[in-house]
């Protein structure tokens, strides 16, 4: 007696899921993954990013991020955006204010460029920026792709949206600041930042 009640116990689920509701919810008329042919994009659509309501743009590489445009208008809050991120993520390596200076330690050990010069400020595309950020360069680690360049080290700590801001203010700013940030001491700069966070 004791065994049959344990049997019915055991096998009981079974045949409730085997009843035909435990099936019904899954087939009605909508359009399941992987079935019927997929809607084609709209003729020159153009992929956009997120804060626009598009989608985010597909870029496999740098090489392929070349031409891309750059979605984020140049305007206060983007370059006040770009500037935090750009010490936090890039003063490390090129220096507080883009010179490869001793404000950075490991600048000229590792070969680090600075980004003031015409290389970067005119004859790199903005997207190339975009793409070194994101993908890393020989030495740069990536910071817009977990799998990261050759080295297979990188992050994506900075949003695509992030990466633009940076490449705003590294085209916009930069130079304008290490032209005239000579003069700014550090605690000063420390207690600009600190008011600048707060607002
Ligand atoms: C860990 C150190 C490191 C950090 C952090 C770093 N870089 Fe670099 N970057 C390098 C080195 C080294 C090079 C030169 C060698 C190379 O291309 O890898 C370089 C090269 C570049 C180049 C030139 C690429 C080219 O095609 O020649 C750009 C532009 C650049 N970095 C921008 C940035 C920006 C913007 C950031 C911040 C988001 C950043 N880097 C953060 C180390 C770094």
């Amino acid at each position: 007696m004791k065994r049959l009640a344990i049997l019915l116990l055991l096998t009981a689920p079974m045949v409730v899921f085997a009843w035909p509701w435990s099936q019904d919810m899954m087939n009605q008329p909508s359009i399941k993954p992987q079935e019927g042919t997929q809607t084609p994009f709209p003729k020159r659509s153009v992929p956009y990013s997120i804060p626009y309501g598009g989608e985010l743009t597909q870029v496999a590489n740098r090489e392929e991020a070349k031409e891309l445009e750059n979605p984020i208008p140049v305007n206060d809050k983007s370059l006040k955006k770009g500037k935090q991120l750009f010490k936090i993520y890039c003063g490390a390596c090129h220096g507080l204010l883009g010179k490869a200076d001793k404000s950075s330690p490991i600048a000229e050990k590792i070969g680090a460029i600075p980004l003031i010069g015409d290389y970067v400020q005119k004859d790199l595309t903005e997207g190339w920026i975009w793409g070194t950020i994101t993908y890393g360069s020989y030495v740069m680690p990536a910071y817009g792709d977990p799998t990261g360049n050759a080295d297979g080290k990188g992050s994506n700590d900075l949003s695509v949206d992030e990466r633009w801001h940076v490449v705003n203010y590294l085209r916009n700013q930069l130079v304008a600041d290490a032209n005239g940030g000579a003069a700014v001491t550090a605690t000063a700069q420390a207690s600009t930042d600190a008011a600048s966070a707060v607002n």
